[in-house]
């Protein structure tokens, strides 16, 4: 009784604040070291969390609550972190949710595999296999054109009025992610395509937010019966209806004739590998992979958001494309080379919508120097990409979307180091060539058919995005204007 009233209070609470004290300064003693970088002043146990602002999170430098992360910044740090010291830095912090939803050994896909022998098999197959589709008989450049034709014809169904880009967009880049892994594509209105985008749609913020992050502080509340069954339902359907896609490819898969595609090409290796206990080539490993290639495939493009909103750029476009293709013939990835103009336009596009801020959080795997700083071992850091991105060293005019930035004075193509959207080094998105010819196809077939404007009393769409994990632009109306009837 003594304990809960009067005197008896007052030693409890000091010996329990002492603690939490000395906990959190035992946390914090990587940071004691006078190499390590310099860093805004943390709280006692909230560390940073009070720096952080939640109606902006993207410039905001988040997530200090009770790990420190160092936040690298501008090119040179960058280029030090992801390429001098690859080895070091190409890890993923263990992250419990995932853990929870499927990266377990021999069965981490590629995205978040931790970085070594499994996460290197995996990346080698699907480089070597999107290579080799690129190459086949029906080759990629084919496939995308092929897609932006069935996306122009979605905008001229809707020419003239007021449309909702996203999801014609959607599943435009759905489809050319479907075409290299089932060598399939799905009509727009199919409600196979529609359900499936949905569900992608939920996922979207299953992993970030309050509630995962609350997960993810305490793992335990993971073992509560249905909890994260009902927090990751999105993620639940998306895995069942890529696990019926699966099922329908195997069973038309015939092992004696060349692969059709991506998932005919694992099958094979599923094969080989039978009776090695140390592969991940392996059917859940496969629905895992199917899983990174769509999410990382298909978000960022959508992010992006190869549609043009109106700009003054547009016009310049559209008479670079005359002058080198006229208005008939489809564009083709030679073109490129002949239209500097709309090429600055595509990387200021990019550069502007900065869609994959931080790029995805990562761990030191060794001791590391960086800039004459000392990152410990086992330290999380953020790549910050905006901070080369909006760079005012780097870019004339960093917070305005202004294709010059990619012109020389004789309005030539040129490349900048500082824009790395696709990231550097050992974890680089192994999808950037197929991305860089999506971008390309799909913009100026657009472009060559359409011009677009505002309709009636809509506002012109936000420069913010919404952040989870991924940058994705707030969403807008647009009025679409074939340029052949000019309505
Ligand atoms: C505009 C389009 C795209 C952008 C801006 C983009 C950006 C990125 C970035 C920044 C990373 C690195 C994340 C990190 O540092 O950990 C990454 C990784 C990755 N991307 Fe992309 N990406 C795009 C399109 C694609 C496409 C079309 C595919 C699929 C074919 C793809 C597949 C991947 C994969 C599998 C990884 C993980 C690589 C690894 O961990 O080894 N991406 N992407």
């Amino acid at each position: 009784m003594e304990l809960l009233t009067g005197t008896g209070l007052w030693p409890v609470a000091i010996f329990t604040v002492i603690f939490i004290l000395l906990v959190d300064l035992m946390h914090r003693r990587q940071r004691w070291s006078s190499r390590y970088p310099p860093g805004p002043m943390p709280w006692p146990v909230l560390d940073n969390l009070l720096q952080v602002d939640l109606d902006n999170l993207p410039y905001s430098l988040y997530k200090m609550a009770w790990k420190p992360v160092v936040v690298i910044n501008g090119l040179e740090a960058m280029q030090e972190v992801l390429v001098t010291h690859g080895e070091d830095t190409a890890d993923h912090p263990p992250v419990p949710i995932f853990e929870y939803l499927h990266v377990k050994p021999r069965c981490q896909g590629v995205v978040l595999a931790s970085y070594g022998p499994e996460w290197r098999q995996q990346r080698r197959f699907s480089v070597s296999t999107l290579h080799n589709f690129g190459l086949g008989k029906k080759s990629q450049e084919e496939w995308v054109t092929k897609e932006a034709g069935h996306f122009c014809d979605a905008f001229t169904a809707h020419a003239g009025w007021s449309i909702n880009t996203d999801t014609m967009l959607d599943k435009a880049v759905c489809n050319v992610i479907a075409s290299v892994i089932f060598a399939r594509r799905f009509e727009y209105e199919d409600p196979y395509l529609i359900r499936m985008l949905k569900v992608l749609e939920e996922t979207r913020t299953e992993f970030s937010g309050f509630i995962p992050e609350v997960l993810n502080m305490f793992p335990i509340l993971l073992r509560i019966p249905g909890l994260a069954d009902k927090v990751f339902q999105g993620q639940k359907s998306f895995m069942a209806i890529l696990d019926n896609l699966l099922t329908e490819n195997r069973m038309t898969w015939d092992p004696s004739q060349p692969p059709r595609n991506l998932t005919d090409a694992f099958l094979a290796e599923i094969e080989k590998a039978k009776g090695n206990p140390e592969s991940s080539f392996n059917d859940e490993n496969l629905c895992v992979m199917v899983g990174d290639l769509f999410i990382a495939g298909v978000r960022p493009e959508e992010n992006t958001g190869v549609h043009p909103a109106p700009h003054p750029s547009e016009g310049r476009v559209q008479q670079e494309m005359d002058e080198v293709m006229g208005q008939v013939q489809y564009p083709e990835m030679a073109d490129q080379a002949r239209m500097p103009y709309t090429n600055a336009v595509i990387h200021e596009v990019q550069r502007f919508a900065h869609i994959a801020p931080f790029n995805l959080p990562r761990i030191t795997s060794g001791d590391t120097e960086v800039q004459n700083f000392l990152i410990p071992k086992g330290t999380n850091f953020i790549p910050n990409q905006l901070s080369m991105l909006k760079d005012e060293t780097v870019w004339e005019k960093p917070l305005c979307f202004h294709p010059e930035h990619f012109l020389d004075a004789q309005g030539l193509f040129v490349k900048h180091e500082a824009f790395m959207p696709f990231s550097a080094g050992r974890r680089a998105c192994l999808g950037e060539p197929l991305a860089r010819m999506e971008l390309f196809l799909f913009f100026t077939c657009l472009l060559q058919r359409f011009s677009f404007s505002l309709p009636n009393g809509q506002p012109r769409p936000s420069d913010h995005g919404i952040f989870a994990v991924l940058l994705a632009p707030s969403p807008y109306q647009i009025c679409a204007v074939r340029r052949d009837q000019g309505h």
